[in-house]
């Protein structure tokens, strides 16, 4: 605690990713798809349809989690996809799923995903084949690796610090070569929050306004939309979903 009694900012090393609660996170938000799901999945889809089936040679999804869905979206547009996580826990049930084959729960979102953009593999093992699950996080990323690259949930739900906000947001931005592109979710004006009886993981509230002060300055063609607050997830405190599309500058 501080001298005036407030408890100091965590900042992103305070928190033990490696024991994200997996299994508690995949129920209160997987399992089923929920509304806020579908409007992630069409606008990420309309994002990935852009590009002619298997155009990219190498995307990123930064922060990955146990969250198969932005990763079958990728599949379509990609021929390999690194999906970058630190967490232990996140890691381990990312690599279960790749190599004894996913879930019965993640068929829905399949379904969806496909019906969305047919250029997307027949089955969902075959999409997950150009998935590659790599233990890091957005601090050790290259420069320009990848064409494309997505980010959901993460800069704004891993931090209570705006300065280290804006820095994961500026390495997402730079792990793609100029001329790439971005897609990425936010939790809207979400503070920090529990999954279930668990600990309080950091978060920093952010609108439209701080997205576009943290992109603007580093991105061209910023596209920026929400998704209303979704009733059938637990409360976050959140005001909805924020939608990014944008593409990192030629030098
Ligand atoms: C709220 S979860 C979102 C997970 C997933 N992307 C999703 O869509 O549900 C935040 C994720 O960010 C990861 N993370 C935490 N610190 C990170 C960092 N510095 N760089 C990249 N990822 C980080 C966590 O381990 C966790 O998987």
């Amino acid at each position: 605690m501080t001298t005036a009694g407030r408890a100091a900012i965590r900042r992103n090393r305070d928190a033990d990713w490696d024991a994200w609660p997996v299994a508690r996170y995949l129920a209160d938000n997987y399992r089923q798809m929920h509304p806020c799901d579908r409007g992630v999945i069409q606008h990420h889809s309309l994002f990935y349809r852009r590009f002619p089936p298997a155009g990219l040679a190498r995307t990123l999804e930064l922060g990955a989690g146990p969250n198969l869905y932005p990763l079958m979206l990728a599949a379509g547009a990609s021929r390999h996809i690194d999906a970058l996580e630190p967490g232990a826990a996140n890691l381990a049930y990312l690599r279960r799923q790749l190599t004894h084959g996913p879930e019965e729960s993640w068929t829905p979102f399949y379904a969806l995903c496909k019906a969305l953009d047919p250029a997307l593999p027949a089955t969902l093992g075959e999409a997950l084949n150009r998935v590659h699950a790599v233990r890091g996080d957005a601090s050790g990323l290259p420069d320009g690796r990848y064409d494309a690259a997505s980010m959901n949930f993460v800069a704004e739900s891993v931090t209570e610090d705006y300065g280290e906000f804006t820095a994961l947001c500026g390495a997402f931005v730079r792990a793609v070569r100029p001329g790439g592109r971005l897609v990425a979710a936010f939790m809207e004006r979400m503070p920090s929050y529990r999954i279930g009886d668990g600990p309080v993981w950091p978060a920093c509230p952010v609108d439209e306004t701080a997205l576009r002060a943290v992109f603007t300055p580093r991105t061209v063609a910023l596209t920026v939309s929400r998704l209303a607050k979704d009733p059938t997830l637990p409360e976050y405190g959140d005001t909805g979903i924020l939608l990014l599309t944008a593409e990192r500058p030629a030098p």
